[in-house]
């Protein structure tokens, strides 16, 4: 059976995020989407309950795609959840450039590969902190968060403000 990590921030999660978890469900027998904390942002915006919520909420309801969260070294969660491979989307040169940096570390942590995917077109200049500054200010989130959680990011976006 292969089953495949999708590590990520989501913060929150996208139509992006929801466009690459959909195709590699299709490609992989068990797609885990792992919430974790990047040390390199800022502290996130949404809890890690809140969301492992939505992206259940935004997901099939029967469907290969577990949602879990995770804190350490991602190596070490793809190995406790018997992931084989690890994916990443990639949007840009910049996205790529750290993308690269990681799968070589991750790679000489554990020997595991990474995979990359590109969202489908339309989603590929979406990004969490743009949503975020977008809802700042007031502004529908439709186009860009899946609508089954387009309601609860905007409340939660608008309410912090
Ligand atoms: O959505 P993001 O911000 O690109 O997600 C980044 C994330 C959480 C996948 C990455 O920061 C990560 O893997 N963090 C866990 C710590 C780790 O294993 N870092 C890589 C080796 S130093």
């Amino acid at each position: 059976m292969k089953k495949i990590i999708y590590p990520g921030s989501f913060d929150p999660p996208t139509l992006g995020h929801l466009n690459i978890i959909l195709r590699a469900s299709s490609l992989f027998d068990y797609v885990c989407v792992a919430v974790g904390q990047n040390g390199q942002k800022p502290s996130s915006c949404f809890s890690l309950e809140e969301k492992i919520e939505l992206i259940r909420m935004m997901l099939p309801s029967k469907s290969n795609i577990e949602v879990i969260a995770f804190q350490g070294l991602l190596v070490d969660c793809a190995k406790a959840v018997g992931a084989e491979m690890i994916l990443k989307s990639i949007r840009n040169f910049s996205d790529f450039e750290y993308e690269v940096q990681q799968a070589h570390v991750n790679h000489e942590l554990s020997g595991l590969e990474t995979l990359y995917m590109q969202a489908d077109e339309q989603f590929r200049f979406i990004s969490s902190s743009l949503i975020r500054e977008i809802a700042c200010h007031g502004k529908r989130l439709h186009k860009f968060v899946p609508q089954q959680i387009e309601e609860a990011v905007f409340n939660r976006l608008t309410i912090r403000k």
